[in-house]
């Protein structure tokens, strides 16, 4: 389903394990109902933003507001491990972490399922057959209704779905107008700048045909286009800024909603994951269906030859 999905990762605080107070409370109390008024119903997690503080906070606001929950729909992800054994990051997809931190996910968002459950990254150490075994328990459950992945390419989703009983639904990857690699791959096709991008070819014609929702992060390109002022822009990054400042009077709407509407033009059916905490901002992503629909061809390309800062061959 093609829609904008609030990510939760700004939620919460810090990412120490510092606890988190009444304001932040507030503050996601101020992001959700941001979100909820400018038609977004899905939220993005995972167990590691923020320490679990992201899903606590929301699990707080989730509590304080009846019926809520069943207004929305939850994601959240497990597979990384943060902090742990004097690693900084390693990934984990065995049968018990997979049950374990599902269970605390669901504990922190004080909720008995979630809707959509993505593993978060691709853990080489990952027997599918376990993995399919935890998922399938955990829906049998009733804890998680749907499964999906993240940063994974079309063969690893194959090898995965081999041993499932359900389809996976949904694949999160970072993909924006900054973070071109997903588009770019797909023309430089027998052209020796293929080199400079490393995103796995036929991953978005292979989600697409399987019905996997594309899931873009990092789509507001972490403001550099909408007035984040980056100390040192390159001149394609302040050439598109004003490009997207004269599109969004063009178009009557945000910068914001320029961004996602040039995502959301894509047939790939892209749903772009939006991470500011900011109720305007939010608030100013609302448009960005109807912008999808509105761009013209020549915008949309004038968008992206711009953001390269070259010529497409
Ligand atoms: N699957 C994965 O591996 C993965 C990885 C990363 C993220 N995600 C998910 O995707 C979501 C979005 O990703 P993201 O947060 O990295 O990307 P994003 O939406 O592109 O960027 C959001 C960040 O940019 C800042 N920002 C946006 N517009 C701004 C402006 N005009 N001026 C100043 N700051 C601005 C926001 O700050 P403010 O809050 O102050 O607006 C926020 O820190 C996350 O919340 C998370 O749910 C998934």
């Amino acid at each position: 389903m093609q829609e904008v999905i609030y990510g939760c990762m700004g939620l919460g605080g810090s990412w120490s394990d510092e606890p988190h107070n009444a304001a932040h409370v507030d503050q996601a109390a101020a992001a959700v109902q941001a979100a909820l008024d400018a038609g977004i119903t899905l939220f993005d997690h995972a167990d590691i933003y923020r320490s679990g503080k992201a899903e606590a906070v929301f699990g707080e606001v989730l509590a304080a507001t009846p019926g809520l929950r069943e207004r929305i729909r939850l994601q959240t992800k497990c597979g990384i491990r943060l902090n742990e054994r004097g690693l900084k990051t390693h990934y984990d997809l065995s049968r018990e972490a997979i049950l374990e931190r599902v269970d605390g996910s669901l504990k922190r968002l004080q909720t008995d399922y979630v809707d959509i459950l993505l593993l978060h990254r691709p853990d080489p150490l990952a027997d599918p057959a376990e993995v399919a075994s935890a998922v399938g328990q955990l829906m049998a459950e009733g804890k998680v209704r749907q499964l999906g992945v993240s940063n994974m390419s079309a063969a690893q989703i194959e090898a995965l779905q081999d041993r499932l009983e359900t389809p996976v639904v949904a694949n999160q990857l970072e993909m924006s107008l900054l973070k071109r690699a997903w588009l770019e791959s797909q023309v430089l096709v027998n052209h020796a700048e293929h080199l400079d991008y490393s995103f796995p070819h036929g991953t978005l014609e292979y989600c697409t045909r399987n019905g996997i929702t594309l899931q873009a992060y990092g789509s507001l390109a972490k403001g550099i286009y909408t007035g984040a002022e980056p100390e040192s822009p390159t001149s394609a990054e302040a050439a598109t800024a004003e490009l997207v400042a004269d599109l969004a009077g063009e178009y009557g709407t945000s910068g914001e909603a320029i961004l996602l509407g040039w995502l959301m033009k894509h047939p790939a059916g892209i749903a772009p994951v939006i991470g500011t905490a900011n109720p305007d901002r939010i608030g100013a992503c609302r448009d960005a269906e109807r912008v999808a629909r509105a761009m013209t061809r020549a915008h949309w390309y004038e968008l992206w030859v711009t953001a390269r800062g070259s010529n497409i061959p």
